[in-house]
């Protein structure tokens, strides 16, 4: 769906939504698809690449903020199943757009300790189902996306490729971006209800200055501790919310914002699948070799954010 297509139904414009978050066009799920029907090709296509069969997974993690059921059951058992890994346990992993982040830490925790071998990581996203369409503030930002990746142990000796990780949150900003109704805080009465306090709302302000800071604070943290330059690292790649807020944070440390790889355009913000798509499109487009020094960043609702350090 193009920044144009928008203008026919909400007061916006195409100049506005790309000068104002990069963003050009959003992929929208079809009406009957949800989060797991997007995640299992994904999947399915994560496992192929790592030259396994579905049976040898042994733990299905999905990153999902608007999942297919309401709180039950989990998506991440609807993809085990999709995809036949009937030797995997399954859970959801809910940060947001800290999601995928989260989940891959979680994966390589998993694995560093013997509890699972390979983990199959899904970051999936239908925001378009969650959507206010006549609330221009939320609706041109987001899209309906989903990525994967497998999580194994490296070879006896050789050191983990995922590098490190940081999990970070800060509930006192659980109202900044959030979907107010159909919880167990407000419950979902019929007729009564708005509709809007079903759909995702956002305080666009405080969520711009917090995931600024995020991105710099985790980007700066996590080389420190692993006594790492920026020059080192290949990408820095953000979640995908808005290229303003990329900017900012490349200001601030001093870099060209063309280290960080940037695709808002095409998709719009897609949550937990931001990272694993990026990785994906870079993967495809030869952008990175075996060995390069990434740093993914995650920031979202919760609040949350986080970083993962890989190698690839
Ligand atoms: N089209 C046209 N005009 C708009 C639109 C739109 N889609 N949205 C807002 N405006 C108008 C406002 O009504 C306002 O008009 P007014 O001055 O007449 O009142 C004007 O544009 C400026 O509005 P602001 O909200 O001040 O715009 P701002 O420059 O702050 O940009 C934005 C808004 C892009 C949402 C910014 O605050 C931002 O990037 N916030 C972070 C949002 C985000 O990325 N969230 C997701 C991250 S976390 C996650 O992924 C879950």
């Amino acid at each position: 769906m193009s920044n144009q297509e928008l203008t026919e139904f909400v007061d916006t414009s195409d100049e506005w939504i790309y000068s104002h978050t990069g963003i050009s066009y959003r992929h929208i799920a079809a009406e009957d698809e949800a989060a797991s029907d997007l995640a299992i090709p994904a999947a399915h296509k994560a496992v192929e690449a790592a030259g396994l069969t579905a049976k040898e997974i042994d733990l299905v993690l999905v990153a999902t903020s608007p999942p297919d059921y309401v709180g039950l059951p989990s998506t991440a058992c609807v993809v085990q199943d999709g995809i036949g890994a009937v030797n995997a346990g399954a859970m959801d992993v809910m940060a947001v757009c800290t999601g995928f982040v989260y989940a891959l830490e979680t994966a390589r925790a998993f694995v560093r300790a013997g509890s699972a071998r390979h983990v199959l990581v899904a970051g999936t996203e239908v925001y378009s189902k969650i959507m206010n369409w006549s609330d221009r503030n939320t609706c041109v930002l987001f899209g309906d996306g989903a990525g994967a990746v497998v999580v194994s142990p490296t070879a006896p000796g050789e050191p983990s490729r995922i590098i490190d990780s940081i999990l970070r949150s800060d509930g006192s900003g659980a109202t900044s971006l959030m979907r107010p109704c159909g919880g167990t805080r407000n419950v979902y009465v019929p007729g009564q209800t708005p509709d809007s306090e079903l759909a995702l709302q956002m305080d666009g302000r405080k969520v711009y200055i917090f995931a600024v800071r995020a991105v710099v604070d985790t980007i700066l943290e996590i080389l420190d501790r692993n006594k790492l330059s920026l020059d080192e690292i290949r990408y820095f790649v953000p979640h995908q919310a808005n290229r303003r807020i990329i900017e900012a944070a490349a200001k601030r440390l001093g870099i060209p914002v063309d280290r960080f790889y940037l695709n808002m355009q095409e998709y719009a913000n897609t949550s937990a699948a931001s990272i694993p798509l990026a990785l994906n499109e870079m993967n495809a487009n030869g952008l990175i070799q075996r060995g390069d020094k990434l740093v993914l960043i995650g920031f979202g609702a919760g609040l949350t954010y986080g970083a993962n350090l890989v190698s690839w």
